[in-house]
């Protein structure tokens, strides 16, 4: 018996590998009309780790020093071996893995797989959506260039517009009136150190949510599942005859991880100008305010909103509701119908609200 055998032997005996690989890998059985939007959640796993990764590799030469942030971001990507790889990977991969995690949600809503008994899947899904948008926002300030500086005072900006609390929630966020030193630390704190984790726990909560209810059918194909869920007693969603998720299924995530890194890393080496605008290269001066400063494209459309109500107040009162609306959803939205086309209406309004927000989007690019 080689020593690597000897070894697995070894191990096994003590934690049971094999067991766990039995019940998880080849033992976990999935719907058998499964469809490749499943396979998102995987990538999007995929995407956060290359992220942690390039992430913590940047902070060996990266100073949270507003009179160095921006040198030291020059220094890598000019000086040290590979650091502009690293850089523009982590710029990017921001970008696409926000990207993916719109799919992901998207291909939830229409599959309707949000419905009962996935409310707490929805909720903690959508909890990521919003503390991944904040973990590119505090990101977007470490370059400490114009561009940084600047989108980051007119998102700060925006907070002071709500009552009572809003100009202190400003300064609070901002670490003192005015975007300044104090602002980088507080934002390089949330960005490397708090949301990381935070995102960290939530994934594992998502997973785990996943596990106790079992993944949907979906509502399109043959389906493997003839009785409705019911609400009296908790109940795992199995598939019996399912295909499992080894070897099957993790084919289906590696060709999606495999075209997602192929997009990526089509955008690293291709277009590596995409996170960046001029004023990305000019560093932070707050006396001189660049003519155009416009978020990234995920921001468009709530920065475009912000400018079409005539004060600030009402627009962040629209998109709050918005939010939360969406954020609720599964509780507002209790038919347990999934199939997209026996939901005309719905499917209305999700396509409405697409083309709404592409239309914002467009606006708030070129206004
Ligand atoms: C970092 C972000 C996220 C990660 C890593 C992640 C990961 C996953 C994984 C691995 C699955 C199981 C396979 C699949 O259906 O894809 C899943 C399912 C699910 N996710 Fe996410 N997700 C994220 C964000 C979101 C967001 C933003 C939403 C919606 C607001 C969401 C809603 C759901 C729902 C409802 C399911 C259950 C699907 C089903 O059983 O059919 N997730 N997620």
């Amino acid at each position: 018996m080689s020593l690597f055998k000897r070894l697995y032997r070894w191990v096994d005996l003590r934690v049971g590998i094999g067991e766990i690989a039995d019940k998880e890998l080849t033992g976990y059985l999935l719907p058998r009309n499964i469809n490749a939007w499943y396979s998102l959640g995987s990538v999007l796993m995929v995407a956060f780790a290359i992220q942690v990764v390039t992430g913590m590799l940047l902070l060996v030469y990266y100073v949270p020093d507003a009179e160095k942030a921006f040198k030291s971001v020059n220094f890598i990507m000019n000086e040290v071996p590979f650091g502009w790889l690293i850089r523009l990977c982590h710029a990017v991969g921001s970008n696409t893995m926000i990207a993916a995690l719109i799919l992901h949600m998207l291909s939830t809503l229409v599959m309707g797989s949000y419905k009962s008994p996935r409310e707490l899947n929805w909720l903690s899904g959508f909890l990521l959506f919003t503390l991944v948008q904040g973990i590119s926002l505090t990101g977007y300030l470490a370059p400490w260039s114009q561009l940084s500086f600047w989108a980051t005072t007119v998102a700060t900006n925006s907070v002071s517009a709500l009552p009572v609390a809003g100009p202190g929630m400003v300064e609070f966020l901002r670490g003192g009136k005015l975007v300044g030193p104090a602002t980088l630390g507080r934002f390089f704190a949330l960005h490397v150190a708090f949301l990381p984790l935070v995102i960290s726990v939530v994934i594992v909560v998502h997973i785990f949510l996943l596990k106790r209810t079992g993944i949907s059918a979906p509502p399109f194909g043959r389906s493997d599942t003839k009785t409705p869920w019911q609400a009296e007693r908790y109940r795992y969603q199995s598939h019996p005859g399912g295909i499992p998720f080894f070897p099957n299924y993790m084919l289906e995530d590696t060709t999606s991880i495999c075209i997602y890194l192929a997009i990526f890393l089509g955008v690293v080496f291709f277009w590596p100008s995409m996170p960046f605008t001029p004023d990305a290269f000019v560093p932070a001066d707050p006396f001189k305010t660049p003519a155009h400063i416009k978020p990234e494209w995920y921001f468009l459309a709530n920065y475009q909103t912000l400018k079409i109500f005539p004060n600030e107040l009402l627009g962040l009162t629209v998109q709050g509701a918005a939010m939360t609306l969406l954020a609720l959803l599964p509780f507002a939205d209790r038919s347990p119908e999934r199939h997209p086309l026996k939901r005309p209406l719905f499917l209305a309004l999700v396509v409405g609200g697409i083309l709404l927000w592409i239309a914002l989007s467009v606006w708030g690019h070129l206004s």
